[in-house]
């Protein structure tokens, strides 16, 4: 079943706010009429200025995490409602840098993606396994722990909001990609086990992206696999001259 790319750019904590915008804009410059569907995953202080920029363009805007619960007695914590309130459509959950940098527990990352989903906001939620749990031969138990715990109580209609993005955390930043057979393989899996947690349709609908030292040179063999619809872009999403390449493949 062919699905369209879904290619997104996971800025982490990286820009000034003058290159946040300076990129967006060439990013909205460089994809008006493309025809694959686009995100960037923008850094909380210069989400508002971005929103600006791609306003009314086929970008859509995600923010990098988001709180738990509603607006209230929640130190430091940025709630959906405030993310909603600038025009933020996405929010990317459970990275693997938060999962193991932070701490975050699949019980925490489900309440954000069912809050998130609950008011309105697609999820684009990364699960992947670690280098011990690969060579321990884990890899597909472990993603599978990770749906499970993460999707529990979203809906059939709720999936038509939610994209995966597998990134083998051996992979993110190290210049490590799995071959595009493995990474397959794996993709396979996630919508066999989709599949398995709802039904055929909504495991045909879903797009599983892949992530993880994705570039313009391994991107097309990834993207070739007839179950990786896309990717999620870290270091090549910094600069529209290699992100823009990846886009319109
Ligand atoms: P990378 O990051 O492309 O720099 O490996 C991917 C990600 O963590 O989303």
């Amino acid at each position: 079943m062919a699905r369209t790319h879904y290619i997104a750019g996971n800025w982490k904590m990286n820009t000034s706010k003058a290159e946040a915008v300076a990129l967006a804009k060439d990013l909205v410059e460089q994809l008006k009429g493309k025809t694959n569907k686009y995100m960037i995953g923008v850094p909380f202080v210069y989400l508002d200025a971005v929103a600006q920029v791609v306003k009314g363009s086929n970008i859509i805007l995600a923010a990098q995490d988001c709180a738990a619960t509603a607006n209230g007695a929640h130190t430091g914590e940025v709630s959906t409602e405030m993310l909603k309130d600038i025009g933020v459509q996405c929010v990317i959950l459970g990275h693997s840098e938060r999962r193991h940098e932070i701490g975050e527990s699949d019980e925490l990352i489900n309440k954000k993606v069912r809050r998130a989903l609950n008011e309105g906001l697609e999820v684009d939620l990364c699960i992947g396994e670690l280098l011990a749990e690969r060579e321990a031969g884990e890899a597909e138990q472990v993603c599978a722990f990770q749906l499970s715990a993460d999707l529990a109580g979203v809906t059939e209609e709720q999936m038509k909001r939610v994209t995966i993005a597998y990134e083998p955390v051996w992979a993110i930043g190290t210049g490590k990609t799995a071959t595009p057979e493995d990474a397959e393989a794996i993709h396979k899996f996630i919508r066999g086990y989709i599949a398995k947690l709802y039904n055929q349709k909504v495991a045909d609908e879903i797009i599983i992206q892949y992530g993880g030292s994705m570039k313009a040179s391994n991107a097309p063999e990834l993207l070739a696999q007839p179950d990786i619809d896309g990717g999620l872009i870290g270091g090549a999403s910094l600069k529209a001259e290699t992100f823009v390449p990846i886009c319109v493949l």
